[in-house]
């Protein structure tokens, strides 16, 4: 088998055990339709990178697969309340995500606020289960920790927050990349540190992870920035051209697009030179991921 089909088939089965558990996890009867929409915003739709980025870590530093796939599910949850939040008339106001009409124009402005809402919340549940031998209290704990610090002022509320004041302001290059590093950055970083958490990791190799997260998640939201000028709403699954007409600050918009992905793939390679660094075996399928966050087309 190829490397690229071996990844592949790996990936699969990864995305068929989260999608599993997001169903089972994700209540349908949550009062008042607000499980419906919880599930038409989480369930069936993404590339689900975050996930696979935790289920990587946690492969690479040999963890407890059970308590990773708790882990992936937590973040991927986190990041659809975010899209949810992203999309509503009072931020980017778009109309299509994933290939559907957004939660709020499904079900409505309030609901979709909510839904996100308890989204949000849920994460922190799936994170901290009453009765799971590969959950002790210590790892719920961390891996609670790491994931609000991402999600929270610092991280990606933080980011959204810099990006909504940012609209009509050209920014220099720092300023992007720390809004940049927040905004998406924080949550595809934290992804990779809380499967690394899921296993027993010493301090040389979470700093490698730390740089690899860092670098792959600047280079997914440069290539998101190319991906909003150069593709069609068809491919993305949701409205391509939306920074130009919202007047957003961009890498394209800073350094246009060949600059722009010319710096996509020299973090893409600083992701891989981490992995070399951090003295892990087996850094395949993290290797893999980062050259798709560069490769992808949507
Ligand atoms: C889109 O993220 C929003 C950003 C953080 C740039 P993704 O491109 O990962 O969206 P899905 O999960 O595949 O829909
Ligand atoms: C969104 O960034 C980052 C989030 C925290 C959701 P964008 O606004 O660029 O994401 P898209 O392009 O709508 O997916
Ligand atoms: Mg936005
Ligand atoms: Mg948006
Ligand atoms: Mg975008």
């Amino acid at each position: 088998m190829s490397d690229r089909s071996e990844f592949d088939a790996w990936a699969r089965e990864q995305l068929a055990a989260v999608e599993d558990c997001l169903s089972r996890w994700v209540p349908a009867d949550a009062p008042a339709g607000l499980g419906e929409a919880m599930r038409y915003g989480v369930l069936d739709g993404g590339k689900r990178l975050r996930p696979l980025l935790a289920l990587a870590a946690a492969h690479a530093v040999g963890a407890s697969r059970v308590a990773a796939l708790r882990a992936a599910c937590a973040v991927e949850l986190i990041h659809a309340y975010s899209l949810v939040h992203d999309d509503m008339p009072c931020m980017d106001n778009d109309v299509l995500r994933r290939g559907k009409p957004t939660v709020h124009v499904q079900f409505g402005e309030a609901q979709a606020m909510l839904a996100g809402d308890a989204m949000q919340a849920l994460a922190f549940e799936v994170l901290t289960p009453e009765s799971d031998a590969s959950m002790p209290l210590a790892l719920q704990a961390r891996l609670c920790a790491l994931l609000a610090r991402a999600a929270g002022y610092s991280g990606m509320a933080g980011g959204q927050a810099i990006d909504l004041a940012s609209v009509g302001c050209p920014l220099d290059e720092q300023t992007l990349r720390d809004m940049h590093h927040r905004k998406t950055g924080a949550l595809l970083r934290v992804s990779v540190l809380m499967g690394a958490a899921c296993g027993d990791i010493d301090e040389r190799v979470r700093d490698a992870l730390a740089v690899y997260g860092d670098a792959l998640g600047l280079a997914f939201q440069v290539v998101d920035d190319v991906l909003d000028v150069t593709q069609d709403s068809g491919v993305l699954g949701k409205t391509a051209g939306k920074d130009v007409d919202a007047n957003k600050p961009t890498y394209v918009s800073l350094m246009g697009l060949d600059a722009a992905m010319r710096h996509a793939r020299e973090l893409r390679d600083r992701a891989h030179a981490a992995l070399a660094q951090s003295g892990l075996a087996d850094t395949v399928w993290l290797g893999r991921l980062a050259d798709k966050v560069v490769e992808r087309d949507s």
